[in-house]
C-alpha cells in the first residue's frame, strides 16, 4: 500500500510506478534524508506535538535504521517510491504506529529541498578538499621550475617568454576563483528549508530555529513558497562545477599539446598513459582527453538543470525530481576528474631543456629588443618598426634576433650597441619583468606565497 494511497480507488499502473520512482537514484539522500528526520522528531518532541517517549522512540528508530543501511542490511524498493517513503515505511515497520507521527507538519516538499542542501553542501566540501589537492601540486610544480623558461604564447604562437612556474600560478588563480565560488554557493545553501511544508508551512507550532540549530545550517529560509520552489542552489553549484571543468578542459588540452611530439615540453607517467592496440610506439595522454571529454557532461547536467526549472510554476512540480541526476553526475565528474587529473600532473615530468630550447627560436625576444631601443629614448612605435625591419632580416639570413652580428643591428639602427645581447638574453627578458604578477623570480614567488597563504584557509 502506498503512504499515499487514501484517495485512490486503483493500483499505480506498474510502468507509471517504476516511471515515477527516484529511489534508483535518490537512495544517495538516505544519510541527510535520516538526519533531517531526526532533527525533525526531535523538535516535535520538543514543541510538544509528539510526546518525549514518542520522539525518542523515533529518533531510535531512525539510527537503528541507518546502522542497517551502512551495514548492507537494507534493500530498498520501487514502491515505496522515494528515499522519503522508503524510510518512512522501514520506520513504521519497526517500530509500529508511533512512526506514522513522523511525517506530521512536513511534506516530502520540505523534506527533498532539505536533503538536497545538506548533501550538497558535503559535497561542496569534498570538491573543494579536491582542489586543494591539485593546487598542492601546481604549487610544488612552481617551485621545481622557477627558472625553467619556456614560450608564453598567444593565439598558440609563440609571444614572450616566461617560466613553467609562471605558468602554472597562472592556472592556480584560476582553481582559486573556483574555489570562492564554491565558497559563495554554500553561504546559499546554508539555509534550512524543513517547516515550509508543501509550500504554506504548518498550523502547528513547529520551531524551524531548533531544526536548523540541530542540522548546523546558518539560518532557515525567509518564504516557504521558495523554499520548496526553488533549485537556483543546485543550478549554481552546477554553474560553478562547469567552470571547474572549463578550467580542467583548457589545462588538459594543454597536457595533450605538451605531450605531442611537436612539443616535447611533457612526458606523462607509464602508469598515467595509455597505448594504442595497433601502432606500438603511440603513448596517448588519455587522461587528459577524458577529463576534456567529460567536461561536456557537465556542461549538459548544467543546461539540463536550467531548462527543467525554466517554465515551472510556483511552487513543487515533479520535474524538479530531474535534478538529482543531472547534479549527481556533475559532482561525481567533477571530483573524479580533480582527483586523477592532480595525480596525473603530479607525476608527470617536465621536460625543461626542450621547454628553454623552443623559448630560444622563435623571436620571442622581439619585445625586449623594442624596449631596449625605447630605452635609448626611441619612441615605442619607431622602436617596434626597426625590430620588425630586424627580424625580417633575421628570416631572410636565417638568423635570430641574439645571432646577428652588432653590424647587422647596427645597419639597421645605430643606437644599438653591444650592451643589446644582454638585454635580449631570455633570462633577462624572464626576470625584468618585475611587475606584480609577472615570470620575474620575485614576482613568482609572491604569487606562490599568496597561493600558500590561500590554501590555509581552506
Ligand atoms: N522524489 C521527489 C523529488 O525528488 C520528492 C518530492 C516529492 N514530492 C511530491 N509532492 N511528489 O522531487
Amino acid at each position: 500500500m502506498k503512504l499515499w494511497a487514501g484517495r485512490f480507488q486503483k493500483e499505480t499502473d506498474k510502468k507509471v510506478n517504476d516511471f515515477n520512482s527516484s529511489i534508483g537514484f535518490d537512495a544517495r539522500l538516505y544519510r541527510e534524508d535520516i538526519e533531517g528526520s531526526i532533527a525533525h522528531a526531535t523538535m516535535l518532541g520538543e514543541v510538544g506535538i509528539v510526546t518525549a517517549e514518542e520522539a525518542k522512540q523515533i529518533v531510535e528508530g531512525l539510527q537503528g535504521i541507518l546502522a542497517d543501511i551502512e551495514s548492507g542490511k537494507v534493500e530498498f524498493t520501487v514502491d515505496a517510491e522515494d528515499i522519503h517513503m522508503n524510510i518512512e515505511t522501514l520506520l513504521t515497520e519497526r517500530i509500529g504506529d508511533t512512526g506514522k507521527k513522523l511525517h506530521t507538519a512536513r511534506s516530502r516538499n520540505d523534506q527533498i529541498a532539505l536533503d538536497m542542501r545538506s548533501h550538497l553542501k558535503k559535497e561542496v566540501g569534498e570538491v573543494i578538499a579536491l582542489i586543494k589537492k591539485l593546487e598542492g601540486v601546481l604549487y610544488d610544480k612552481a617551485q621545481e621550475n622557477m627558472e625553467t623558461i619556456m614560450p608564453g604564447y598567444t593565439h598558440l604562437q609563440r609571444a614572450q617568454p616566461t617560466t613553467f612556474a609562471h605558468y602554472m600560478m597562472a592556472y592556480a588563480q584560476m582553481f582559486r576563483r573556483d574555489v570562492g565560488r564554491l565558497q559563495d554557493t554554500y553561504k546559499r545553501m546554508d539555509e534550512m528549508p524543513l517547516g515550509s511544508g508543501a509550500l504554506a508551512t504548518s498550523t502547528f507550532p513547529i520551531d524551524r530555529q531548533s531544526v536548523a540549530k540541530q542540522l548546523g545550517y546558518a539560518r532557515v529560509t525567509e518564504n516557504s513558497m521558495d523554499s520548496v520552489a526553488d533549485r537556483d542552489f543546485v543550478i549554481e553549484f552546477a554553474s560553478a562545477l562547469s567552470i571547474i571543468m572549463m578550467h580542467l578542459s583548457r589545462f588538459s588540452e594543454e597536457v595533450i599539446l605538451w605531450c605531442s611530439n611537436e612539443f616535447q615540453f611533457l612526458d606523462l607517467d607509464d602508469a598515467y598513459s595509455t597505448g594504442s592496440s595497433i601502432m606500438p610506439q603511440k603513448k596517448n595522454p588519455d587522461v587528459a582527453e577524458l577529463v576534456r571529454g567529460k567536461t561536456g557532461r557537465v556542461y549538459g547536467s548544467l543546461m539540463t538543470l536550467l531548462t527543467m526549472m525554466k517554465g515551472l510554476p510556483l511552487a513543487y512540480n515533479k520535474d524538479m525530481q530531474e535534478d538529482k541526476e543531472a547534479i549527481f553526475d556533475a559532482v561525481d565528474t567533477v571530483k573524479l576528474c580533480l582527483d586523477v587529473f592532480a595525480d596525473m600532473f603530479k607525476t608527470a615530468t617536465v621536460k625543461q631543456y626542450n621547454m628553454r630550447k623552443a623559448a630560444s627560436g622563435g623571436f620571442i625576444n622581439a619585445t625586449d629588443c623594442a624596449d631596449y631601443l625605447v630605452r635609448k629614448g626611441i619612441p615605442f612605435r619607431d622602436a617596434y618598426k626597426i625590430v620588425g625591419k630586424l627580424i625580417s632580416y633575421c628570416i631572410e639570413h636565417d638568423e635570430y634576433l641574439e645571432t646577428l652580428t652588432l653590424k647587422d643591428f647596427c645597419s639597421i639602427c645605430s643606437e644599438f650597441d653591444a650592451s643589446v645581447y644582454d638585454a635580449i638574453a631570455l633570462r633577462t627578458c624572464v626576470n625584468e619583468r618585475k611587475v606584480e604578477g609577472g615570470p620575474s623570480h620575485d614576482s613568482v614567488t609572491k604569487q606562490m606565497e599568496s597561493l600558500k597563504k590561500f590554501l590555509k584557509t581552506i
